[in-house]
Protein backbone atom coordinates (compact mmCIF):
# COMPACT_ATOMS: atom_id res chain seq x y z
CA UNK A 1 0.00 0.00 0.00
CA UNK A 2 1.47 3.65 -0.76
CA UNK A 3 2.21 5.32 2.43
CA UNK A 4 1.29 9.09 2.33
CA UNK A 5 3.08 11.09 5.39
CA UNK A 6 1.03 14.22 7.10
CA UNK A 7 2.98 16.49 9.19
CA UNK A 8 -0.09 17.79 12.23
CA UNK A 9 0.92 20.40 14.11
CA UNK A 10 -1.44 21.70 16.66
CA UNK A 11 0.02 24.89 17.70
CA UNK A 12 -1.88 27.22 20.44
CA UNK A 13 -4.90 27.72 22.32
CA UNK A 14 -7.69 26.03 21.13
CA UNK A 15 -5.48 24.74 18.15
CA UNK A 16 -4.97 21.13 19.68
CA UNK A 17 -8.90 20.97 20.82
CA UNK A 18 -9.94 21.66 17.15
CA UNK A 19 -6.96 19.88 15.17
CA UNK A 20 -7.26 16.66 17.56
CA UNK A 21 -10.89 16.35 16.26
CA UNK A 22 -10.24 16.63 12.42
CA UNK A 23 -7.35 13.92 13.48
CA UNK A 24 -9.81 11.65 14.96
CA UNK A 25 -12.38 11.69 11.54
CA UNK A 26 -9.27 11.18 9.19
CA UNK A 27 -7.88 7.98 11.71
CA UNK A 28 -11.56 6.74 11.12
CA UNK A 29 -12.07 7.60 7.30
CA UNK A 30 -8.10 6.08 6.90
CA UNK A 31 -9.17 2.51 8.39
CA UNK A 32 -12.23 1.96 6.69
CA UNK A 33 -10.85 3.00 3.41
CA UNK A 34 -7.06 1.76 4.18
CA UNK A 35 -5.79 4.92 2.55
CA UNK A 36 -2.26 4.51 3.79
CA UNK A 37 -1.95 7.67 5.80
CA UNK A 38 0.67 8.26 8.89
CA UNK A 39 0.54 10.99 10.94
CA UNK A 40 3.34 12.50 12.15
CA UNK A 41 3.09 15.74 15.00
CA UNK A 42 5.64 18.43 15.77
CA UNK A 43 4.85 21.99 17.71
CA UNK A 44 4.46 25.62 16.21
CA UNK A 45 4.17 28.79 17.39
CA UNK A 46 4.11 29.49 21.56
CA UNK A 47 4.31 25.76 22.36
CA UNK A 48 7.32 25.36 20.26
CA UNK A 49 9.19 28.86 22.15
CA UNK A 50 8.62 27.29 25.64
CA UNK A 51 9.65 23.97 24.18
CA UNK A 52 13.11 25.03 21.85
CA UNK A 53 12.93 28.72 22.29
CA UNK A 54 11.83 29.12 18.17
CA UNK A 55 8.53 29.30 17.23
CA UNK A 56 9.74 26.04 14.38
CA UNK A 57 12.74 24.64 14.29
CA UNK A 58 14.29 23.82 11.11
CA UNK A 59 13.52 20.07 11.45
CA UNK A 60 9.77 21.05 11.22
CA UNK A 61 10.29 22.62 8.35
CA UNK A 62 12.24 20.35 6.27
CA UNK A 63 9.51 17.57 7.02
CA UNK A 64 6.99 19.77 6.06
CA UNK A 65 8.66 20.42 2.71
CA UNK A 66 9.50 16.86 2.25
CA UNK A 67 6.27 15.32 3.45
CA UNK A 68 4.21 18.32 1.34
CA UNK A 69 1.03 18.20 3.41
CA UNK A 70 0.19 19.77 6.83
CA UNK A 71 -2.57 20.14 9.03
CA UNK A 72 -2.13 22.88 10.99
CA UNK A 73 -4.23 23.97 13.91
CA UNK A 74 -3.33 27.92 15.06
CA UNK A 75 -1.15 29.99 16.74
CA UNK A 76 -0.22 32.90 19.47
CA UNK A 77 -2.04 34.26 22.43
CA UNK A 78 -1.20 36.51 25.12
CA UNK A 79 1.46 34.70 27.01
CA UNK A 80 3.57 35.77 24.18
CA UNK A 81 2.73 39.03 22.69
CA UNK A 82 5.53 41.09 24.39
CA UNK A 83 8.14 38.03 23.26
CA UNK A 84 11.03 39.60 20.89
CA UNK A 85 10.12 36.30 18.66
CA UNK A 86 6.55 36.34 17.86
CA UNK A 87 4.34 32.20 17.65
CA UNK A 88 3.09 34.00 14.40
CA UNK A 89 6.43 34.19 12.88
CA UNK A 90 6.56 30.21 12.91
CA UNK A 91 3.26 30.19 10.92
CA UNK A 92 4.97 32.72 8.38
CA UNK A 93 8.39 31.16 8.04
CA UNK A 94 6.48 27.65 7.32
CA UNK A 95 4.42 29.42 4.93
CA UNK A 96 7.37 30.87 2.88
CA UNK A 97 9.29 27.59 3.43
CA UNK A 98 6.49 25.38 1.98
CA UNK A 99 6.16 27.98 -1.08
CA UNK A 100 2.11 28.01 -0.43
CA UNK A 101 2.03 31.43 -2.32
CA UNK A 102 -1.91 30.65 -2.85
CA UNK A 103 -4.47 30.60 0.22
CA UNK A 104 -8.01 29.49 -0.75
CA UNK A 105 -10.49 30.40 1.46
CA UNK A 106 -14.16 29.30 0.38
CA UNK A 107 -16.74 31.37 2.32
CA UNK A 108 -20.27 29.84 1.43
CA UNK A 109 -23.54 29.96 3.44
CA UNK A 110 -24.15 27.19 5.86
CA UNK A 111 -27.28 26.38 8.15
CA UNK A 112 -27.00 28.31 11.05
CA UNK A 113 -29.03 30.93 12.95
CA UNK A 114 -26.06 33.02 13.18
CA UNK A 115 -25.94 33.90 9.08
CA UNK A 116 -26.11 37.20 9.05
CA UNK A 117 -27.47 37.43 5.89
CA UNK A 118 -30.56 36.28 4.06
CA UNK A 119 -29.37 35.98 0.51
CA UNK A 120 -26.64 33.20 -0.56
CA UNK A 121 -23.62 33.44 -1.33
CA UNK A 122 -20.49 31.29 -2.12
CA UNK A 123 -17.34 33.32 -2.94
CA UNK A 124 -13.75 31.55 -3.40
CA UNK A 125 -10.95 34.02 -1.89
CA UNK A 126 -8.03 33.36 -3.34
CA UNK A 127 -5.17 35.31 -1.16
CA UNK A 128 -1.30 35.90 -1.96
CA UNK A 129 0.17 33.98 0.98
CA UNK A 130 4.06 34.37 0.85
CA UNK A 131 4.66 37.71 -0.77
CA UNK A 132 3.66 41.57 0.12
CA UNK A 133 3.69 44.08 3.57
CA UNK A 134 3.69 40.87 5.43
CA UNK A 135 7.12 39.67 4.21
CA UNK A 136 8.64 43.04 3.41
CA UNK A 137 11.69 44.45 5.26
CA UNK A 138 10.52 45.96 8.65
CA UNK A 139 12.24 48.32 10.78
CA UNK A 140 11.79 50.48 13.96
CA UNK A 141 13.96 53.03 14.87
CA UNK A 142 14.37 55.88 16.93
CA UNK A 143 15.13 59.58 15.03
CA UNK A 144 15.80 62.84 16.19
CA UNK A 145 12.22 63.74 15.99
CA UNK A 146 10.89 60.50 17.83
CA UNK A 147 10.55 56.79 16.77
CA UNK A 148 9.84 55.75 13.05
CA UNK A 149 8.08 52.57 12.02
CA UNK A 150 8.76 51.13 8.33
CA UNK A 151 6.93 48.33 6.57
CA UNK A 152 7.70 47.29 3.07
CA UNK A 153 5.10 46.61 0.94
CA UNK A 154 6.85 45.00 -2.33
CA UNK A 155 5.70 42.23 -5.00
CA UNK A 156 7.18 41.00 -8.39
CA UNK A 157 5.26 40.68 -11.20
CA UNK A 158 6.26 36.85 -10.94
CA UNK A 159 4.82 36.80 -7.16
CA UNK A 160 1.43 38.63 -8.65
CA UNK A 161 1.09 36.45 -11.98
CA UNK A 162 1.63 32.96 -10.11
CA UNK A 163 -1.30 33.70 -7.74
CA UNK A 164 -3.45 35.41 -10.90
CA UNK A 165 -3.45 32.03 -12.37
CA UNK A 166 -4.28 30.28 -9.96
CA UNK A 167 -7.26 32.34 -9.35
CA UNK A 168 -8.21 32.49 -12.89
CA UNK A 169 -8.11 28.44 -12.97
CA UNK A 170 -10.69 28.43 -10.30
CA UNK A 171 -13.01 30.65 -12.35
CA UNK A 172 -12.67 28.85 -15.40
CA UNK A 173 -13.82 26.19 -13.29
CA UNK A 174 -16.83 27.95 -11.62
CA UNK A 175 -19.12 31.09 -13.17
CA UNK A 176 -16.22 32.73 -15.19
CA UNK A 177 -15.80 36.17 -13.43
CA UNK A 178 -13.36 36.68 -11.24
CA UNK A 179 -13.06 39.63 -8.85
CA UNK A 180 -9.59 41.50 -8.34
CA UNK A 181 -8.60 43.57 -5.23
CA UNK A 182 -6.43 46.61 -5.11
CA UNK A 183 -5.68 49.97 -4.06
CA UNK A 184 -4.46 50.86 -7.54
CA UNK A 185 -5.59 54.83 -6.95
CA UNK A 186 -3.10 55.09 -4.26
CA UNK A 187 -0.50 51.94 -3.79
CA UNK A 188 2.02 51.00 -6.52
CA UNK A 189 2.51 47.62 -5.66
CA UNK A 190 -1.65 47.66 -6.78
CA UNK A 191 -0.99 49.17 -9.85
CA UNK A 192 1.75 46.70 -10.51
CA UNK A 193 -1.62 43.69 -9.59
CA UNK A 194 -3.61 45.47 -11.54
CA UNK A 195 -1.13 45.41 -14.73
CA UNK A 196 -0.60 41.87 -14.34
CA UNK A 197 -4.05 40.80 -13.83
CA UNK A 198 -4.85 42.28 -17.21
CA UNK A 199 -2.09 41.03 -19.07
CA UNK A 200 -3.11 36.75 -17.67
CA UNK A 201 -6.64 37.80 -18.41
CA UNK A 202 -6.09 37.44 -21.98
CA UNK A 203 -4.80 34.02 -21.11
CA UNK A 204 -8.67 33.53 -20.35
CA UNK A 205 -10.58 35.01 -22.41
CA UNK A 206 -13.91 33.28 -21.36
CA UNK A 207 -13.17 34.72 -17.79
CA UNK A 208 -14.91 38.41 -16.87
CA UNK A 209 -12.71 39.84 -14.69
CA UNK A 210 -13.29 43.03 -12.44
CA UNK A 211 -10.58 45.24 -10.82
CA UNK A 212 -12.53 46.49 -7.01
CA UNK A 213 -10.91 48.90 -4.95
CA UNK A 214 -10.42 47.20 -1.58
CA UNK A 215 -12.56 49.94 0.45
CA UNK A 216 -15.55 49.71 -1.75
CA UNK A 217 -14.74 45.96 -1.96
CA UNK A 218 -15.00 45.78 2.03
CA UNK A 219 -18.78 47.31 1.60
CA UNK A 220 -20.12 45.50 -1.28
CA UNK A 221 -19.15 42.00 0.25
CA UNK A 222 -21.33 43.28 2.85
CA UNK A 223 -23.82 44.65 0.86
CA UNK A 224 -24.52 41.93 -2.07
CA UNK A 225 -22.37 38.95 -1.21
CA UNK A 226 -24.39 37.18 -3.87
CA UNK A 227 -22.63 39.04 -6.49
CA UNK A 228 -19.07 37.51 -6.14
CA UNK A 229 -17.66 34.31 -7.12
CA UNK A 230 -14.06 33.84 -7.30
CA UNK A 231 -11.95 37.00 -5.66
CA UNK A 232 -8.20 37.17 -5.99
CA UNK A 233 -6.05 39.68 -3.72
CA UNK A 234 -2.74 40.09 -1.96
CA UNK A 235 -1.95 39.24 1.19
CA UNK A 236 -2.87 42.18 3.96
CA UNK A 237 -6.42 42.29 2.06
CA UNK A 238 -7.24 39.22 1.58
CA UNK A 239 -6.59 38.50 5.53
CA UNK A 240 -9.09 41.18 6.80
CA UNK A 241 -11.69 40.75 3.62
CA UNK A 242 -12.10 37.00 4.18
CA UNK A 243 -12.18 38.00 8.53
CA UNK A 244 -15.12 39.98 7.14
CA UNK A 245 -16.60 37.25 4.63
CA UNK A 246 -17.07 35.23 7.79
CA UNK A 247 -19.11 37.57 9.61
CA UNK A 248 -21.80 36.86 6.60
CA UNK A 249 -21.45 33.28 7.63
CA UNK A 250 -22.02 33.69 11.17
CA UNK A 251 -19.02 32.53 12.56
CA UNK A 252 -15.14 32.52 11.53
CA UNK A 253 -14.99 29.18 13.70
CA UNK A 254 -16.68 27.17 10.26
CA UNK A 255 -14.21 28.74 7.82
CA UNK A 256 -11.31 26.16 6.68
CA UNK A 257 -8.47 26.78 3.86
CA UNK A 258 -6.03 25.62 1.91
CA UNK A 259 -2.86 27.59 1.21
CA UNK A 260 -1.24 25.70 -1.92
CA UNK A 261 1.48 25.47 -4.47
CA UNK A 262 1.94 23.16 -7.30
CA UNK A 263 3.47 20.55 -4.60
CA UNK A 264 2.72 21.13 -1.45
CA UNK A 265 -0.07 22.48 0.66
CA UNK A 266 -0.79 23.39 4.28
CA UNK A 267 -4.58 23.38 5.59
CA UNK A 268 -5.63 25.25 8.56
CA UNK A 269 -8.92 26.79 9.61
CA UNK A 270 -8.99 30.51 9.66
CA UNK A 271 -9.36 31.25 12.90
CA UNK A 272 -6.86 32.45 15.31
CA UNK A 273 -5.97 30.12 18.33
CA UNK A 274 -8.98 31.73 20.31
CA UNK A 275 -7.20 32.22 24.25
CA UNK A 276 -10.44 33.16 25.62
CA UNK A 277 -12.10 29.84 25.41
CA UNK A 278 -8.69 27.40 25.04
CA UNK A 279 -9.19 24.37 26.82
CA UNK A 280 -12.18 24.35 27.73
CA UNK A 281 -13.97 21.79 25.30
CA UNK A 282 -15.99 25.12 23.93
CA UNK A 283 -14.15 25.82 20.45
CA UNK A 284 -15.95 25.26 16.83
CA UNK A 285 -14.15 22.16 15.16
CA UNK A 286 -15.95 22.91 11.75
CA UNK A 287 -13.05 25.14 10.19
CA UNK A 288 -10.72 21.97 10.97
CA UNK A 289 -12.80 19.22 9.93
CA UNK A 290 -13.39 21.51 6.44
CA UNK A 291 -9.78 22.25 6.44
CA UNK A 292 -9.30 18.14 6.72
CA UNK A 293 -11.69 17.79 3.44
CA UNK A 294 -9.54 20.26 1.65
CA UNK A 295 -6.71 18.24 2.01
CA UNK A 296 -8.32 14.96 0.48
CA UNK A 297 -9.69 17.61 -2.13
CA UNK A 298 -6.62 19.03 -3.16
CA UNK A 299 -3.80 17.19 -2.17
CA UNK A 300 -4.93 13.28 -1.97
CA UNK A 301 -7.35 14.15 -5.14
CA UNK A 302 -10.14 12.55 -3.34
CA UNK A 303 -13.75 14.52 -3.77
CA UNK A 304 -15.65 11.65 -2.43
CA UNK A 305 -14.32 11.97 0.97
CA UNK A 306 -14.60 15.38 0.50
CA UNK A 307 -18.17 15.71 -0.05
CA UNK A 308 -18.59 12.70 3.05
CA UNK A 309 -17.15 15.66 5.28
CA UNK A 310 -19.09 18.78 3.98
CA UNK A 311 -22.06 16.93 3.86
CA UNK A 312 -21.77 15.66 6.95
CA UNK A 313 -20.74 19.08 8.85
CA UNK A 314 -23.88 20.10 7.02
CA UNK A 315 -26.14 17.33 8.21
CA UNK A 316 -25.23 17.90 11.64
CA UNK A 317 -25.61 21.70 11.39
CA UNK A 318 -28.91 21.26 9.62
CA UNK A 319 -30.29 19.16 12.39
CA UNK A 320 -29.74 21.97 14.80
CA UNK A 321 -26.57 20.84 16.76
CA UNK A 322 -24.11 23.83 17.14
CA UNK A 323 -21.36 24.65 19.45
CA UNK A 324 -20.74 27.50 21.67
CA UNK A 325 -20.15 30.38 18.94
CA UNK A 326 -23.35 29.68 17.21
CA UNK A 327 -25.56 29.23 19.97
CA UNK A 328 -24.15 29.94 23.81
CA UNK A 329 -26.97 29.06 25.82
CA UNK A 330 -27.47 25.62 24.12
CA UNK A 331 -24.21 24.29 22.67
CA UNK A 332 -22.97 20.82 22.32
CA UNK A 333 -19.16 20.60 23.64
CA UNK A 334 -15.83 20.52 20.92
CA UNK A 335 -15.92 16.65 21.51
CA UNK A 336 -19.72 16.00 21.37
CA UNK A 337 -20.29 18.19 17.97
CA UNK A 338 -17.35 15.81 16.35
CA UNK A 339 -18.91 12.89 17.57
CA UNK A 340 -22.13 13.94 15.88
CA UNK A 341 -20.05 14.91 12.49
CA UNK A 342 -18.63 11.29 12.88
CA UNK A 343 -22.40 10.17 13.13
CA UNK A 344 -23.44 11.76 10.37
CA UNK A 345 -20.70 10.52 7.63
CA UNK A 346 -21.82 7.84 5.00
CA UNK A 347 -19.58 5.49 4.96
C1 LIG B 1 -4.52 34.02 9.15
C2 LIG B 1 -3.90 34.56 10.40
C3 LIG B 1 -2.40 34.76 10.20
C4 LIG B 1 -2.23 35.76 9.08
C5 LIG B 1 -1.64 35.20 11.46
C6 LIG B 1 -1.82 34.23 12.59
C7 LIG B 1 -0.19 35.46 11.18
O1 LIG B 1 -4.54 35.74 10.79
O2 LIG B 1 -4.11 32.94 8.70
O3 LIG B 1 -5.41 34.64 8.60
O4 LIG B 1 -2.29 36.98 9.30
O5 LIG B 1 -2.03 35.32 7.94
MN1 LIG C 1 -6.28 36.24 9.59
Amino acid sequence: MKKTKILVLEGDGIGPEVTSCAVEILNLLNQKFELGIEIERDYIGGVCIDKFGVPIRKETIEKAVKYGIVLLGAVGGPKWEKNQVRPEQGLLELRKKMGVFANIRPIFDLPVKSNKTNTQFNILFVRELTGGIYFGKKKIYQSAKGKVAIDVLKYTDQEIRRVVKIAFEFARQRKKFLVSVDKANVLASSKLWREVVNEVSKEYEDVKVEHHLVDSFAMNLILKPWYFDVVVTENLFGDILTDEAAVLVGSIGLLPSASISSRRALYEPIHGSAPDIAGQNKANPVGAILSLGLMFKYSLNNDHIYDLIYRAVIKTLSRGYFTFDLSPNNYLSTWEFTQRVISNLET
